[in-house]
């Protein structure tokens, strides 16, 4: 059998912290990657918008062979997960479920915040994710629109950043959560500033292992695991691939390979 790719996607390119995790943890795929850079940020924009975006990105991994779609963006997997499963013949994968075991599975006090973009707190994704599962957890959420544009521009670790983290985790602090889901791909990148503020008794979960492990088990289930060979990884983007390989340059702190330009049919 000819060796299926798995697609990844997310609205720019914070989902290449999932692109690694899966490279990490399933070196033997081959993996396609594709960065919405046109359309960039999900996190503000309508319901609709970001089911039609993610859409047409499902449709064209789906035309690339992939035999797994990895939703790598929070709003979407937020969003458009139930819209892409009835649409796309693939199967497909969100960080919203894996994120939220992680959590249940780390709090002790049974208090978990969610730091997310306005789309997925709106969404309820992450509170329902948990609520099925035990529901007597308490749950606080906060969306921190300028975290996305602070990593962006590298800002990370400026005055300014902490300053506007202190203003969002104000809640977080007061609602005594012992765990705190990343909900967004961006914000694993500010880890240290949110802990530094939230103090060491505080665990921030990020989806990226759980999920590739998630997808490492789904394959062994579905016998397409490779055993053979070494994973290829090609990285599309729908706008300006020479900022977006920039931006990941100091965004991962590694050097990606070429990134190529594939604008959407909307
Ligand atoms: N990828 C988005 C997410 O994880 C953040 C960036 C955006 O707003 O598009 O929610």
């Amino acid at each position: 059998m000819k060796k299926q790719p798995i697609g990844i996607f997310d609205s720019g390119l914070g989902g290449l912290t999932i692109l690694n995790a899966l490279h990490r943890t399933l070196p033997r795929e081959d993996l396609i990657y594709f960065g919405d850079t046109a359309n960039v940020p999900y996190g503000s924009k309508s319901k609709e918008a970001v089911t039609k975006f993610s859409l047409a990105i499902a449709r064209f991994l789906e035309k690339q062979g992939v035999k797994l779609i990895v939703v790598a963006c929070n709003t979407a997997s937020a969003q458009a997960l139930g819209k892409l499963r009835k649409e796309i013949s693939v199967p497909v994968m969100g960080v919203i479920e894996p994120g939220a075991q992680k959590a249940i599975e780390s709090t002790l006090n049974r208090r978990i915040a969610v730091l997310g973009t306005e789309g997925t707190v709106k969404s309820n994704a992450y509170p329902k994710a948990i609520l099925k599962r035990d529901h007597k957890i308490r749950i606080v959420q906060q969306a921190c629109p300028l975290f996305v544009p602070l990593v962006e521009e590298h800002w990370g670790k400026k005055p300014a950043t902490q300053l506007i983290a202190r203003d969002y985790l104000n809640r977080v602090k007061k609602s005594g959560a012992d765990t705190v889901i990343l909900g967004c791909t961006h914000y694993p990148i500010l880890k240290t500033v949110i802990s530094d503020i939230l103090g060491r008794g505080v665990t921030l979960v990020d989806s990226a292992d759980t999920l590739a492990q998630a997808a490492h088990d789904f394959l062994i289930e579905q016998g397409k695991f490779q055993t053979k060979g070494k994973g290829r990884v090609r990285i599309y983007a729908s706008d300006d691939p020479a900022r977006f390989k920039r931006l990941a340059g100091y965004l991962l702190e590694e050097k990606i390979g070429k990134v190529h330009l594939k604008k959407l049919d909307l």
